[in-house]
């Protein structure tokens, strides 16, 4: 095989090219990357948080009682918006209220673990907590300050003095009465930046070296009906004050992470936010519950788009204003008086594109444009095989004259090899595409290398589009063990593993070998050309090039116009079952060898 470089033709690439698509399924949020350990802080879980109204989903769920009275109660609450919280009635000192975590509490050895309630006790006295582990010896233990008969946060520092990944928090109030407890919350002190991420997995998504997050989803940005399209107002200030939300893939949403964790999030791995907001529709349009296309349509009464309107007006204003502005002091309250200097703006998500969603996303689109023209607004246009909504979001995307939209899809690997040139006619003139979501998916199978090869392949033909294609995101992100809606995933995690897949180490190597110059190459002599695709760029100081091969067999490949004795060279390459398979990296002279089923990156200075 000869690769070949036309140097006279390189063109100017998008350099956000690689990005991650995060959406709370999978509890990749609460249970997840949030590193709250306490499930249902805040006594907010209902049965119809699931999806078949499972009535163990209730303000107890994860919650147990020994030697106490326990119930809910929401008089005086903390906040409205918190309303039920626990009550007590402690007859004799020594009851205690249990927590059970997501599964247990991961205990490390050493390491402190932040404690915080918000008490009110008739009694004014002190509460012990405990973390234990499953023979109950006490691993970890503390005594509060006093409680007051109103509302008032008591915190504690807790030092595991053994390791456990099945621990529970054990809260023992130190006198007979009434107690009230609301906002049981236990972090562990080390996390991500100190912004309570949980730090491993954060770790992982920034090693992706990614250039933006989209978030919160996917559907989870415009619900399964009208009360339930994400309201990131509701996500921010104190943790009572946030709203939690019915997750439309069948769990509950705290909000701990919310807008102002996320545009931290970006910021501490040098990633530009991109928030994606609902265009005044849930999912399929559908007004009530439920993505169901056959019911009944609507949106956002067109009498409330007023107040929807400006409630994206003021996410800009929170993300970029003075401090002196109603949302900018929000955000400085915060801790960021800084701008998060958002530039991107997402509306809508695999919309019917309907009237229904024409009037508001327009309607949306001209009031963000008025105030805010130098935000970049992405359109959406869905799955381009589902229905007609792909040919009618590009019309309208073309009539209205946007800048960006949002494509998905999920395909087979033979998808990719046979549309290598999807791109290819795409009109340089118009609308340049998001690739928001998109995955390599073989039914009932899990990602392999077959998966993350025809994702490198479709990267590859990305490259070379890069001058239309301007941003792209694997779908989903995240997926807990036994925890999952959604195959496949890009990382798999438990409370105390972080299993990156084989498209993982695609996306990372795409995202750190990522170029701003793309350079056409002539290839010949493949067996099957479809199966070897490559790629040169070059970055400001290095050209990178990509091979694919996808042919059972090594391949000979004559790269002699690359002159350097050595290049820093990088391989993945195995059975295409295999999900475990890491890339090699070493430095080497150019090769003359392409593995059978690999991904070869050859890196080499200007
Ligand atoms: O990525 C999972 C889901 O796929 C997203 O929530 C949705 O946008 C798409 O249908």
């Amino acid at each position: 095989v000869s690769i070949h470089p036309d140097w006279n033709k390189g063109k100017a690439i998008s350099d956000m090219l690689i990005g991650v698509f995060f959406e709370d399924i999978n509890y990749a949020a609460d249970g997840g990357l949030y590193a709250e350990l306490i499930q249902n802080r805040d006594f907010e879980y209902r049965p119809s948080d699931k999806e078949d109204r499972d009535p163990s989903w209730n303000a107890k769920k994860a919650w147990n009682a020994d030697g106490l009275t326990f119930t809910i109660d929401s008089v005086r609450p903390i906040h409205k918006n918190n309303a039920p919280y626990a009550k007590l009635e402690v007859n004799r000192v020594g009851g205690r209220l249990i927590n059970e975590g997501f599964g247990g509490i991961v205990l490390k050895k050493g390491e402190n673990y932040l404690f915080s309630a918000k008490v009110r006790s008739s009694t004014a006295g002190r509460v012990k907590v405990r973390l234990v582990n499953e023979q109950g010896d006490v691993l970890a233990e503390g005594v509060s300050e006093n409680a007051n008969k109103e509302w008032k946060t008591l915190k504690l520092t807790l030092s595991a003095i053994e390791n456990s990944s099945n621990a529970r928090l054990e809260l023992i109030p130190q006198k007979a009465g009434r107690w009230d407890l609301d906002m049981i919350s236990l972090f562990p002190e080390k996390t991500f930046k100190g912004h309570g991420l949980r730090e491993d997995l954060a770790q992982a998504i920034a090693d992706l070296k990614p250039k933006f997050v989209r978030f919160p989803g996917g559907c989870v940005a415009h619900g399964d009906g009208i009360n339930n399209i994400y309201r990131w107002e509701n996500t921010i200030g104190p943790w009572e004050e946030r709203k939690p939300l019915r997750n439309l893939w069948g769990y509950h949403q705290t909000m701990g992470l919310g807008y102002f964790e996320y545009f931290q999030f970006c910021e501490d791995i040098g990633a530009e936010p991109v928030p994606v907001v609902a265009a005044g529709v849930p999912c399929q349009n559908s007004a009530h519950h439920g993505c169901d296309i056959g019911g009944q349509q609507g949106g956002i009464p067109m009498e409330h788009m007023d107040e929807y309107v400006q409630s994206i007006l003021n996410l800009i204003e929170y993300a970029n204003g003075a401090i002196n502005t109603p949302y900018g002091k929000k955000r400085a309250e915060a801790g960021h008086p800084e701008p998060f200097g958002l530039k991107y703006l997402g509306i809508g998500n695999e919309d019917l594109i309907t009237d229904i969603f024409e009037e508001r996303f327009r309607l949306i689109y001209n009031a963000v444009k008025a105030k805010y023209p130098d935000i970049i607004l992405i359109g959406t246009v869905g799955p381009f095989n589902e229905g007609t909504d792909y040919v009618e979001g590009w019309k309208l995307a073309d009539q209205m004259k946007l800048e960006i939209v949002d494509e998905h899809y999920y395909q087979t690997p033979g998808w990719y090899l046979n549309n290598q040139h999807f791109y290819d006619s795409y009109d340089r003139k118009g609308a340049k595409v998001y690739l928001g979501e998109y995955a390599a998916h073989i039914p009932g199978r899990h990602n392999n290398l077959e998966t993350a090869l025809s994702e490198a392949l479709h990267l590859i033909n990305v490259e070379r589009n890069a001058d239309v294609v301007h941003m792209t995101s694997y779908a989903p992100l995240l997926a807990k063990d036994g925890y999952t809606q959604w195959n496949p995933d890009l990382i798999y995690f438990n409370n105390t593993e972080v299993k990156p897949t084989v498209g993982y180490e695609v996306q990372k190597l795409f995202g750190q070998n990522s170029g701003t110059k793309y350079y056409p190459l002539a290839i010949s002599g493949a067996f099957d050309v479809r199966k070897l695709a490559a790629s040169l760029v070059a970055d400001q100081d290095n050209f990178i090039l990509k091979v694919v091969n996808l042919h059972p067999i090594e391949a000979d490949v004559d790269l002699t116009w690359i002159k350097h004795a050595e290049v820093e060279k990088t391989v993945l390459s195995g059975d295409l079952d295999d999900k475990t398979v890491k890339p090699v990296s070493s430095i080497s002279e150019v090769p003359s060898k392409l593995a059978p089923y690999s991904l070869t990156i050859l890196k080499f200075k200007k």
